[in-house]
């Protein structure tokens, strides 16, 4: 099996699917800077993969993205070891809308800048296999749902312009030498839930900015309340809708879109991880209060500015394309959820990540 780099993957997403990726055969070098992520989790990746951290099966490089230099210096090392790296799984960026309206250069740095340098080492080193971390929220306020992935990319705040910017890049890349390049886009909707084992999950820097760990939160007693933006949304029960998904069903998805690149011709593919159902506000925290067996305290406030009222993706390109669609439900989703907040009330515990 091939030797992959994963860019971010102490995070959230990146960490699940190095739990999928070793599981699969692969070995892994994570290049993360810790700027928005603990060590521990990858201390926890390589506990529930059955392989040594620090190992060939699973090394780790403290480096920042925007470095150039640091990136060429792991390429070459690989490559003098005998094992080049053969694609990249890029999920290293910001994420924060809120925090990109307040600082939009920082997220064109580290976003685009960080993907021109990734992408620079990349080529320098004959290494033309990515699959990137996009995103739904290039979308917009869809014109209509589900969404498709021709739908219109018009971003309402400046870290959709950064995801939109990136798939731009890629592509004018691509079409510059298409013999070469393999190129998967990946545009996840809401992300959310955990590794069953309740030993990986999500672990957000301060106040959550997104409801599902803000509803975790509430359950293991962090905070006393959620608000919920707004009860007077065109939907069933007045609150938006979203298409939420089992972490480990898109850590599947990246699995399934790097043995598609590998086996096909080059390509860029442009598709929707999402499972095709809608849940709303409501509606998950009904769910997440059936899987902890207690209540969690919420009241309707003011909408949210920039919220869409409903975003649901139309997920079956990828079903075609990778032959990969969700397995896992709400239930599932709040089951694990649940099962990692309970056991690690706050996050990997002293870090940057729960500051
Ligand atoms: P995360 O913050 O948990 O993971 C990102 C990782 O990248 C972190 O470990 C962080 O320390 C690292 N990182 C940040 N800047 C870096 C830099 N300059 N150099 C090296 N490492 C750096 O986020 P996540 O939820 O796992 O998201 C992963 C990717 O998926 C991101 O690109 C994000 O934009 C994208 N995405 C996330 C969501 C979501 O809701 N979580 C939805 C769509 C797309
Ligand atoms: C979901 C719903 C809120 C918090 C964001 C990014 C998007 C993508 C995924 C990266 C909405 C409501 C939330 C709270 C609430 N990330 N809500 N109370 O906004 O769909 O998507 O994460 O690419 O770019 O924008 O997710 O979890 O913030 O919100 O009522 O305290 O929950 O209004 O309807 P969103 P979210």
């Amino acid at each position: 099996m091939s030797q992959l780099l994963i860019t971010g993957g102490a995070g959230f997403i990146g960490s699940h699917t190095c739990v999928i990726l070793l599981d699969a055969g692969h070995d892994l070098i994570v290049l993360d800077d810790f700027s928005n992520s603990s060590a521990e989790a990858l201390v926890r990746v390589a506990e529930l993969a059955g392989v040594e951290l620090g190992s060939k099966r699973l090394s780790l490089q403290r480096a920042d993205i925007r470095q150039t230099s640091a990136l060429e210096q792991l390429f070459a090392a690989a490559q003098s070891r005998g094992c080049p790296i053969e694609a990249v799984v890029h999920f290293a960026g910001l994420k924060a809308v809120g925090e990109s309206v307040q600082n939009p250069l920082h997220y064109w740095d580290v976003n685009v800048g960080g993907t021109v340098s990734l992408v620079k080492a990349m080529q320098e080193f004959g290494c033309r296999t990515l699959v990137f971390s996009s995103s739904a929220t290039l979308y917009g306020y869809p014109d209509e749902v589900p969404i498709k992935e021709g739908a219109p990319i018009q971003p309402i705040n400046p870290y959709g312009h950064t995801k939109a910017a990136v798939e731009r890049l890629l592509n004018d890349l691509a079409a510059s030498a298409p013999e070469q390049w393999r190129i998967a886009c990946l545009r996840y909707f809401n992300p959310v839930g955990a590794h069953p084992s309740g030993r990986i999950g999500e672990d957000p820097l301060g106040r959550p900015n997104n409801l599902f760990p803000f509803v975790s939160q509430v359950a293991v007693g962090r905070r006393p309340e959620i608000e919920v933006f707004g009860g007077d949304w065109p939907t069933a029960d007045g609150t938006c809708i979203r298409d939420y998904i089992h972490v480990m069903d898109l850590a599947e998805g990246h699995r399934a879109a790097l043995s598609t690149l590998l086996q096909e011709p080059p390509q860029v593919l442009t598709l929707n991880l999402g499972s095709g159902h809608g849940a709303s506000v409501l509606d998950v925290i009904q769910a997440f209060e059936t899987a902890c067996g207690r209540p969690i305290p919420h009241s309707i406030q003011q909408r949210r500015p920039g919220d869409a009222a409903i975003t649901v993706a139309d997920p079956a390109a990828a079903k075609e394309r990778l032959g990969w669609s969700t397995r896992r439900n709400l239930h599932d989703i709040c089951r694990d959820g649940w099962a990692w907040q309970s056991a690690n009330p706050s996050g990997y515990g002293p870090g940057p990540a729960s500051a």
